[in-house]
């Protein structure tokens, strides 16, 4: 109690300096360590490839396979996550992440025949759909209402860094072809992961579930700093649960959890299905359509028109999300996504032009694209994991989580695999105009479903929904 006092006292000086700020600071930095894995794997494999197939000699077939096998580990990952988060503690969970980034890593990195290579990737997927589950989860429950935006935020800005590390370091090794090397680093985040969360406390409202409410208080005072009324906080957290003690899938139907889920798992599944790891993933191929001509120009502009821009773009978010709110910024972004593929569609009629249209052509679709990237980056990356993070009551959250997250890795696996077909059978403009569709039918629903989360505790949100969902069914009933 001391000590919470005499923080008090010191603690008037700028944000960061003030003492306990390192444990805010705390649970920022295992958003950052897991976004960062998240991206680095998701990122790494398209400069790998070449040359593991240089040494392997391996067919589309194995290739799609050692693609796509990050993303199916990290269905059945998010799909367990949430079970684990539960049972075991969302900081565990966590824990046993790092472990399968560092196994899995190394597991590549060594691998000597095909199918190893193949399990190190599923291994290492399975890590980042655990991950993605349990980081948000962790620190959404963690956090202070009013910066809880952007802490969660932080964990897409990893992600952004991730993916342009990868691809930096994909380029730097491109010259020696040490893929090994490349898809080894992945250890690092997993490692930094490791170190972040061994001081770290549980959450405060796992630890009210499991009744240990002394701990509670304490990583409460840690973690939202010593002003926070603790006894408050978990009287309000254990009526939340008392509600509902023991949850199951069916609870996600009921209620509202319901409509949490329903938003949950529209967002998670129209982050994916406008088009991002498509656009990301085959930037290349796009830029070659566009007239980029060799591999390093195209290596280039995609660094700089995927990579830097999903990176600098996502500061929008982190600075407004918790001031304007999730629902400008989502509206916004997608308006902005529109254009982007709109633009695309367009410019990409004229391609196949003799040599001074093509250019043109070039120019216009790395424009289009930074639009897109930019736009995405400061809405449907970092506000949809916010959202998923924070709308579900603390019972189901675990579940409901899981359950958004296993569907955002489904379609991220179904549009990649089938994004290079399209392309083939309707050409790249009716590809970029069927995303814009997407995004148009996105911005509607999203309009119209989506409520403002911010600055309200997660417990807030939950009487929202319930209180919603009882007049949505008394007016039904009325009617
Ligand atoms: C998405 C990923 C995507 C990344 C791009 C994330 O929010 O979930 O699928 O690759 O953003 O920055």
């Amino acid at each position: 109690m001391t000590d919470i006092v005499e923080a008090t006292e010191q603690d008037d000086g700028p944000y960061i300096f003030r003492r306990w700020a390192f444990w805010p600071a705390l649970v920022g930095a295992v958003s950052i360590t897991a976004g960062l894995a998240f991206g680095y794997d998701q990122g790494v494999i398209g400069g790998a490839l070449t040359f593991m197939q240089d040494e392997f000699g391996f067919g589309s077939f194995v290739e799609g396979l050692i693609t796509s096998w990050v993303t199916v580990g990290a269905l059945f990952g998010a799909l367990a996550g949430g079970a684990l988060a539960d049972r075991f503690s969302r900081k565990r969970a966590l824990i046993l992440a790092a472990y399968l980034f560092i196994i899995g890593a190394i597991v590549q990195a060594v691998a000597p025949t095909v199918l190893i290579l193949i399990v190190g990737r599923f291994v290492i997927g399975f890590g980042v759909g655990v991950a993605s589950v349990a980081a948000p989860m962790f620190v959404a429950e963690s956090a202070a209402p009013d910066i809880r935006g952007r802490l969660v935020s932080g964990f897409q800005l990893a992600i952004t860094i991730g993916i342009l590390a990868a691809q930096f370091a994909d380029y730097l090794l491109s010259e020696s072809g040490t893929w090994r090397l490349m898809v080894g680093l992945a250890a690092i985040p997993g490692l930094l992961l490791l170190i972040v969360m061994t001081p770290a406390r549980h959450s405060p409202r796992w630890l009210v579930s499991v009744g240990r409410l002394d701990d509670a208080r304490d990583a409460l005072s840690k973690y939202r700093g010593p002003k926070v009324d603790a006894d408050a906080q978990i009287a309000e957290i254990e009526e939340n649960l008392a509600d509902e003690p023991d949850s199951n899938w069916g609870d996600l139907l009921v209620g509202g959890a319901r409509r949490a889920l329903v938003i949950a798992v529209g967002l998670a599944l129209f982050q994916q299905i406008t088009g991002i790891n498509a656009i990301i993933y085959y930037s290349n191929e796009i830029l070659a359509d566009a007239g980029f001509n060799d591999a390093s120009s195209q290596a280039g502009a995609s660094l700089v028109a995927v990579g830097c821009v999903n990176v600098a773009a996502t500061f929008i978010a982190l600075a407004f999300v918790d001031r304007l709110g999730r629902r400008p910024l989502l509206i916004a972004g997608m308006a902005g996504m529109l254009l982007g593929l709109v633009g695309m569609s367009i410019t990409f009629l004229f391609e196949a032009q003799p040599d001074n249209i093509n250019t043109i052509v070039g120019s216009l679709s790395v424009i289009w694209m930074v639009v897109y990237v930019a736009s995405f980056a400061f809405s449907l990356g970092p506000v949809v994991w916010t959202i998923i993070s924070e709308v579900f009551p603390n019972h189901i959250r675990a579940k409901g989580m899981s359950l958004a997250t296993a569907v955002n890795w489904g379609a991220a696996f179904v549009l990649t695999l089938l994004f290079p077909n399209l392309i083939d059978w309707i050409g790249n403009s009716a590809t970029f105009a069927i995303l814009a569709v997407f995004t148009v039918i996105a911005m509607g629903w999203t309009w119209l479903n989506v409520p403002e989360t911010k600055g309200k505790s997660l417990e807030e949100i939950a009487q929202m929904f319930e209180r919603d969902d009882l007049e949505a069914r008394s007016s039904a009933g009325e009617s």
